[in-house]
């Protein structure tokens, strides 16, 4: 166990990371909390670190962040909204910080890649959660499921956010979303061999398909969808023609299956939209642009039921201390303002009407996207992963 702690000026903050072995390693737990000035002095104390057992800790890389205080207080000022994140940090602080300008409500924010669930159970009414931010959709259903939600009454966010992209209680709210494209390479594949998610399982792509686990929550959402769409049966035979046309055993990532293409491994494959911005704007990592430089994108069912679509989105905790705080940053994610920002951040696609998305996402074509309810296809999701397996789509 490690604790580190340092004092200056108005903010102490106290990070204890906890490691332990068997078999890996477990990491992590922490909080900081409270930032108070004491009477006539600058003194700050704040001071608290909740561990939890390791056992329950399946935090990684969580860290508090203190957001920028507000330039102009306004009526919010002295509020505090807490926000527990799935999101990395560099895709939502921009956001945040510009909440915190509009309205004066600070924002305290821990980021996490796993584990959020378990801790909001494990803190209860305790927890200093108001808002709850992820990366994709699974987990909205997920802490729905786990009663970890309330409901919110907006006018603003049923206006804002599409009924198909939101739950039919108002427990969550997309707040941006991504359509899972088909990207072919530009030469080996001629315009109009793909049209259907369904053309990837036809006899004329034998060996020329990559994917990633078809267990993966963005597939079984997809597979789910065509359940809902053409039933299970259908959805089993393409599934059947899916393993039979691949180049491969599913392996590795959205942007592995992209520069499997780009290698020569196979010639179609599914993609998540927002990683065509990634690779495309990778300094870090210049291959990925020739990567990127090697694909053309189809937007699958354009003629028909739309693309299918995934999204980003939020909702307010069960025992929020701040509700209606929380319930006015979900609000300002989805005014005009933040979606451009927030959509473009990650290079996805405003969930508001008549919001566009960034020039670079435009330049893909124009998404028509599939309207059926993100709920229906959490119904079917785990129909989805039992067809997988009984086809044997990763073996
Ligand atoms: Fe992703």
């Amino acid at each position: 166990m490690r604790i580190w702690h340092s004092k200056g000026g108005k903010v102490c903050r106290v990070w204890v990371s906890a490691a332990l072995a068997a078999g890996r390693l477990w990491r992590e737990e922490f909080i900081m909390r409270l930032v108070r000035r004491v009477a006539g002095r600058r003194a700050l104390l704040a001071g608290l670190a909740v561990v939890f057992p390791v056992g329950m800790a399946m935090l990684a890389g969580v860290m508090p962040v203190q957001a920028q205080p507000a330039q102009q207080p306004t009526a919010g000022a002295g509020q505090v909204v807490t926000v527990y994140s799935y999101r990395q940090p560099f895709l939502i602080r921009p956001v945040l910080e510009a909440f915190t300008r509009r309205t004066g409500i600070k924002v305290r924010t821990a980021f996490a890649r796993k584990g959020l669930l378990e801790r909001l159970r494990a803190e209860g009414e305790n927890t200093p959660a108001d808002v709850v931010i992820t990366a994709d959709f699974a987990r909205l259903w997920a802490l729905k499921k786990a009663g970890l939600l309330r409901p919110v009454e907006s006018e603003v966010l049923r206006k804002a956010v599409p009924a198909h992209l939101r739950d039919e209680e108002g427990q969550w709210f997309g707040l941006t979303k991504r359509a899972r494209i088909i990207v072919a390479h530009k030469d080996r594949v001629k315009d109009g061999e793909i049209a259907r998610y369904a053309d990837l399982a036809a006899p004329h792509m034998k060996g020329r398909v990559c994917i990633r686990s078809g267990k993966h929550p963005y597939n079984v959402a997809l597979f789910a969808s065509m359940i809902a769409h053409d039933g299970r049966d259908a959805t089993r035979d393409f599934l059947k023609g899916l393993k039979a046309n691949l180049a491969r055993k599913p392996q590795g990532n959205d942007r592995a299956q992209a520069r499997a293409i780009h290698e020569g491994v196979c010639d179609v494959a599914l993609l998540n939209s927002y990683y065509l911005g990634k690779m495309a704007t990778n300094e870090k990592k210049p291959e990925q642009k020739e990567w990127y430089g090697s694909l053309k994108v189809i937007f699958p069912e354009a003629q028909g039921r739309g693309t299918h679509v995934n999204i980003s989105g939020g909702a307010v905790v069960k025992h929020a201390k701040n509700p209606q705080a929380g319930q006015k940053l979900l609000e300002f994610m989805v005014s005009e303002e933040a979606q451009r920002m927030y959509a473009a951040l990650n290079h996805e696609y405003p969930v508001r009407p008549g919001v566009q998305p960034s020039e670079l996402v435009r330049s893909w074509g124009e998404l028509r996207e599939d309207r059926l309810p993100l709920t229906e296809i959490a119904r079917r999701s785990r129909e989805a992963a039992r067809l997988v397996d009984e086809v044997g789509l990763d073996h």
